[in-house]
């Protein structure tokens, strides 16, 4: 009998030792997930924090034990910017009720904030914070290929509307052309052939642009391939009082594998919009200055094309690769877009920084050739 106790209190010993294992397994488990997790109990009063949300709040775990809601946001060590946003969830999840919450942090991050309440929590109310951006990322990727795709068919159908009449023309100025001769005005059929050439020209580079066609690579030094472009907007950056400064003194010098007709193109546009940004933002003062230089940094080379033009606000900034975006009047709103589908068929990557007043940096980033690949 005194044996059979004995055995019914060791089971419920041993059962009560393996649940508190589990207990602490999941209690780890959650202390150290990579999302953020705060629980608060039906009397608001903070019960549970994990790792990672401490972090987040830039707080000591230890500091926020037993805090209420208002105790939090009271914190001393809770940033303002911080604070701002620990109200703004609160007000989103707890007061309207969303289930789901999206913001941007002080870096640029995407986080999805998660509420979770109800029967099964008993009173008490749940939130977790996850690090979105690169979900984000790949979703703004997709949008954007989708939109180049839409582009392509588009400018096909432009192409299609426009050289038809061109070529009527064309030929109907030929068979004028004997007569035109006659009256001594040869020279306006000449011009006239002269111009058509070059607007079908104009279409057959667009329409090569647009759709994302597959570089034809070449190796080439990328200080010669930046000396080259300067050279061609040297002109007319000197007529608009603009100084470019070149800085390619890399040694060794670094070497990408690129379709040259279409790099060259890209950093035209970017030039382009530099004079245009310095143009628009005219100060008597200030001579308008585009410094370009490429960077080694081990595994890629970067080319950074900055510029002390106007800048952009933000809500330029968010639209800046879409195509037919345009701010200005005589713009198509086609430059970066088509040069974002260039690098990224070469496998690159483009990112912008800008400030308003203040001017503009491209960052292009190709990756970089093995020495024996060159
Ligand atoms: N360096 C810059 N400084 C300020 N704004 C810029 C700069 N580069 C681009 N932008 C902004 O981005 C917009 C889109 O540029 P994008 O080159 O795609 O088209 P666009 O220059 O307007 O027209 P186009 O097709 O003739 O190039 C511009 O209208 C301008 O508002
Ligand atoms: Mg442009």
């Amino acid at each position: 009998m005194l044996s059979q106790i004995r055995e019914s209190e060791l089971q419920a010993i041993r059962s009560f030792h393996s649940s508190q294992l589990i207990r602490n397994k999941y209690e780890n488990i959650l202390e150290n997930l990579d999302s953020g997790i705060i629980l608060f109990d039906s009397d608001g009063v903070l019960a549970f924090v994990n790792v990672q949300m401490a972090k987040l709040l830039g707080v000591s775990r230890k500091s926020l034990t037993g805090c209420t809601l208002t105790q939090l946001v009271r914190h001393p060590q809770l940033s303002r910017f911080k604070k701002r946003k620990v109200l703004r969830i609160f007000r989103e999840t707890v007061f309207h009720r969303k289930r789901f919450h999206e913001l941007v942090d002080e870096y640029g991050r995407s986080w999805l904030i998660t509420m979770t309440y109800g029967d099964q929590m008993e009173g008490d109310f749940l939130i977790s914070v996850k690090d979105v951006s690169d979900f984000k990322r790949i979703e703004q990727s997709a949008y954007q290929n989708d939109k180049l795709a839409m582009l392509g068919k588009i400018s096909a159908s432009i192409a299609h509307e426009i050289r038809n009449p061109l070529t009527s023309i064309r030929g109907f100025i030929q068979l004028l052309r004997p007569h035109l001769v006659s009256l001594g005005k040869d020279e306006y059929a000449r011009i006239i052939l002269t111009e058509i050439d070059r607007a079908n020209d104009i279409i057959y580079e667009f329409l090569n642009s647009s759709k994302p066609s597959a570089p034809e690579t070449k190796i080439v030094s990328v200080s010669s391939l930046l000396k080259e472009v300067v050279l061609l907007t040297e002109s007319e950056a000197l007529m608009k009082g603009c100084q470019i400064n070149l800085h390619t003194d890399e040694t060794p010098p670094a070497y990408i594998s690129v379709d040259v007709k279409q790099i060259k193109q890209v950093i035209l546009n970017i030039i382009k919009n530099a004079l245009d940004a310095i143009n628009e933002h005219h100060d008597e003062n200030i001579t308008g200055m585009i410094d370009i230089s490429a960077r080694d940094n081990g595994k890629h080379i970067k080319i950074c094309i900055s510029d002390n033009g106007g800048g952009m606000d933000q809500n330029t900034l968010n639209h800046l690769f879409n195509p037919f975006f345009t701010t200005k009047e005589s713009g198509t709103g086609l430059g970066l877009s088509v040069s974002y589908s260039i690098i990224r068929n070469h496998g690159g990557s483009i990112a912008v920084d800008s400030q308003v007043g203040a001017g503009t940096e491209f960052v292009i980033t190709f990756p970089k050739l093995e020495v024996s690949e060159v």
